[in-house]
């Protein structure tokens, strides 16, 4: 049972969206081969989230920093070993992603119901969906058919996810750069309605920034000491009221000069901050096609990859 509604309303509308852009994917991709599968995941989400509410939040980033390195494959997952340098110690997340021991979890559960079957790329996003189902946002079917890479690059993660410190074009390009359009970067973006930062990651905003609400600059120092190396990991959250509620306050944040990352703050120009502060409905809609449209990213198909039998290790 989703534990985590939001407080004041209850959203019951689903956004069920039948997207298929990326031919290779399906829906149904294991519905012979796995029927178990949504239910196994979900259920091992579900407890992982009352176990600590922000899982929830660190489980739908990973499918993001998954995504945006040379696509959705499963690369990030990789452990390093003494020959083999991964992507977890990329600047983007070393000491920042979480959420890797529940994908074992739910991996050796899905391992259980149908082993060598469903590929590590293809349970983050189930794990995505599900995570912002919990949290009481919008859901919607998700393309599956991906196979994991036996490959990760470091380089490419420090120079491919966006950093908190862009500026909005270069939040713009960066997107392009995957295929995903301007409308796609304002509604993912919309995840920040979850989840929390660490003080590194904004220290300089509340700072040295001017068009930042002045009580709420005040409200995060006090947890966030100006000097640099400390207090370095003390943690805010990213949308100030209900950091564990998939809403649309993202965007009434942005509109108040509330934003708590730089690159939060520098949507305030797009028109589809104010649609999307106002509309819930169209931001969810807007988010769960743009979900798909970043799940599309270079998928490894076919005879490509593998499923890896661990998601930490090729096999
Ligand atoms: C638009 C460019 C983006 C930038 C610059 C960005 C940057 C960041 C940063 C700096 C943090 C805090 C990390 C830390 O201090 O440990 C964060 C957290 C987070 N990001 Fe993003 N992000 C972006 C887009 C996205 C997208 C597209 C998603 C998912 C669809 C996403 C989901 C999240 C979530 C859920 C958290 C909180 C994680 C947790 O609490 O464990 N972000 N992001
Ligand atoms: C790399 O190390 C792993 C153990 O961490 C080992 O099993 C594997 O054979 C090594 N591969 C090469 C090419 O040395
Ligand atoms: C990752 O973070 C740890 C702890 O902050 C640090 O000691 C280490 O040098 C970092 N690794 C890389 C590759 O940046
Ligand atoms: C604020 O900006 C000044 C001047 O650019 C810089 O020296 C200082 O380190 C910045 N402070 C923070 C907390 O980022």
């Amino acid at each position: 049972m989703a534990s985590f509604s939001c407080s004041m309303v209850i959203f019951i509308v689903s956004y069920l969206l039948v997207v298929s852009s990326n031919a290779q994917l399906t829906m149904n991709f294991y519905s012979s081969s796995c029927p178990n599968l949504h239910s196994t995941v979900k259920s091992v989400v579900q407890s992982a989230i009352n176990r600590e509410n922000r899982m929830g939040a660190s489980l739908l980033r990973l499918f993001f920093h998954d995504c945006f390195v040379n696509g959705c494959d499963g690369s990030l997952l990789l452990d390093d070993t003494s020959n083999f340098t991964g992507e977890k110690m990329a600047r983007p997340n070393n000491g920042s992603v979480r959420g890797f021991e529940v994908i074992d979890q739910i991996k050796s559960a899905v391992e259980n119901a149908c082993p060598g079957i469903v590929s590590c790329a293809d349970i983050l996003a189930i794990t995505a969906r599900d995570s912002v189902v919990t949290l009481g946002g919008p859901t919607w079917n998700v393309k599956l058919g991906r196979r994991d890479a036996r490959t990760a690059s470091q380089s490419d993660a420090n120079n491919d996810i966006p950093q908190p410190t862009f500026s909005l074009s270069q939040l713009i390009s960066s997107f392009r750069n995957q295929g995903l359009s301007t409308t796609d970067m304002v509604a993912l973006s919309g995840a920040h309605t979850i989840g929390q930062a660490r003080c590194t990651s904004f220290r300089s905003r509340i700072y040295n920034e001017s068009n930042i609400d002045e009580s709420f600059a005040k409200t995060r120092q006090a947890n966030c000491p100006r000097a640099s190396n400390s207090g370095d990991n003390n943690l805010a959250p990213l949308d100030l009221q209900t950091p564990t509620c998939f809403d649309n306050d993202y965007y009434k944040n942005i509109i108040n000069q509330k934003g708590l990352l730089h690159s939060d703050q520098q949507l305030s120009t797009n028109a589809l901050v104010q649609t999307y502060g106002g509309n819930l409905g169209r931001f969810y809609s807007d988010f769960a096609t743009a979900m798909n449209n970043m799940g599309d990213i270079k998928p490894l198909t076919g005879s490509n990859g593998e499923i890896r039998k661990n998601c930490r290790m090729i096999n």
